[in-house]
């Protein structure tokens, strides 16, 4: 049984574990990418939750929510990128995002898609770079967590960073039993935080399952920073606990839900007044992105199925040879 989501019926954890897998198998998203009609049918499913393969269309979609009254998060989707130049690549991309955005924007970026899998230098000084270019024009950069076999790089990349830039800030992981430690070390450090449950698989031992338990965790997390004065982004889709952070917490926190997910509960929040942000997502590299929004919530996969079957259905649809 997969612990992280044991909250799920057993055909929807056998689900998401497979999906899970065919996400970690490079040879399987190449021969799937190359296929044409496949890539297009799946392009279209994650049209849901990225809002394009370029920044233009980012900004498009992140205009009509600015409009609507919601701040936005925007990331240039990828990670474990291991070749230098590709990572100095995708640092010039986030380079010239932060350059076309407005203010109010914020711009989150795995490390391990800007050099940490290269290694923790190739992360720090892009890192670093990023941040000063955001700062000249009042922007801030949100750095997100990636699986656990890297936090300690990642917060020790962070930490150096946040100790000469102000603009920055650093997810935890909730679902970890280290983030309360780590918590505890960030509180005096410079930066904002943002509380996730998390998004990946990890070894039973290191993980509480989604559960009240996990959700008393969030709130215990989010209490302690708020507590030490930090800016704090809860983000997540659970209806209960946003009600329980809602009441506790109102609009001292800001609410962060992820494009294309819960889009009724963000207005719903919005239109109580509240600060909601909605984190977009776009860049070629959504295959990944969409194997991870089908797994962590099996229902989905029904819409990505009728998206596909509709558009096969088409008499103007694909068209084979
Ligand atoms: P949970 O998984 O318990 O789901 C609660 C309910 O939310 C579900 O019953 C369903 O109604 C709804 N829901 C959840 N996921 C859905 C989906 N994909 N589609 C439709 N409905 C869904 N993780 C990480 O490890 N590192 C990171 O840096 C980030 N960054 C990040 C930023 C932002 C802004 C968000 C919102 C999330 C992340 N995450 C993340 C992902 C996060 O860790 C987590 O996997 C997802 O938010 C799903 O968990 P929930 O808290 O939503 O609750």
């Amino acid at each position: 049984m997969n612990p992280t989501y044991d909250w799920l019926s057993p055909e929807q954890a056998r689900l998401s574990a497979a999906l899970k897998a065919v996400a970690r198998n490079p040879r399987l998203k190449e021969e799937i990418l190359k296929t044409p009609a496949l890539y297009r049918l799946l392009r279209l499913a994650a049209s849901r939750f990225v809002a394009g393969e370029d920044r233009d269309a980012a900004m498009s979609a992140g205009r009509r929510l600015l409009e609507q009254g919601y701040r936005i998060s925007l990331e240039y989707i990828g990670e474990n990128t291991v070749s230098t130049n590709q990572c100095r690549q995708a640092a010039d991309e986030f380079s010239s995002l932060i350059e076309m955005v407005p203010v109010p924007c914020r711009i989150s970026l795995d490390l391990s898609h800007i050099g940490l899998a290269v290694s923790p230098a190739l992360a720090h000084e892009q890192l670093g770079r990023l941040a000063s270019e955001a700062a000249r024009t009042g922007k801030k950069i949100f750095v997100s967590m990636e699986e656990s076999a890297k936090t300690d790089e990642i917060l020790t990349v962070y930490k150096e960073a946040a100790a000469c830039h102000r603009n920055l800030g650093i997810t935890l992981q909730a679902q970890l039993h280290r983030t309360e430690q780590d918590l505890a070390e960030l509180l005096a450090v410079d930066g904002e935080i943002r509380i996730v449950k998390g998004a990946y698989e990890e070894p039973a031992q290191l993980v509480l399952p989604r559960s009240i338990a996990l959700n008393e965790r969030y709130v215990r997390l989010v209490e302690r920073a708020v507590a030490a004065g930090k800016h704090v982004s809860a983000a997540t889709h659970d209806s209960q606990l946003v009600e329980q952070l809602r009441k506790q917490f109102g609009s001292t926190i800001e609410y962060e839900l992820l494009y294309g997910i819960r889009g009724d509960l963000g207005a719903e929040l919005l239109a109580q007044g509240l600060p909601v942000r909605i984190y977009l997502t776009y860049g070629s590299e959504w295959y990944l992105y969409l194997c991870h929004r089908l797994a962590e919530y099996p229902p989905n996969v029904y819409e990505a199925l009728s998206v596909m079957l509709e558009e096969l259905a088409q008499p103007s649809g694909l068209r084979y040879g």
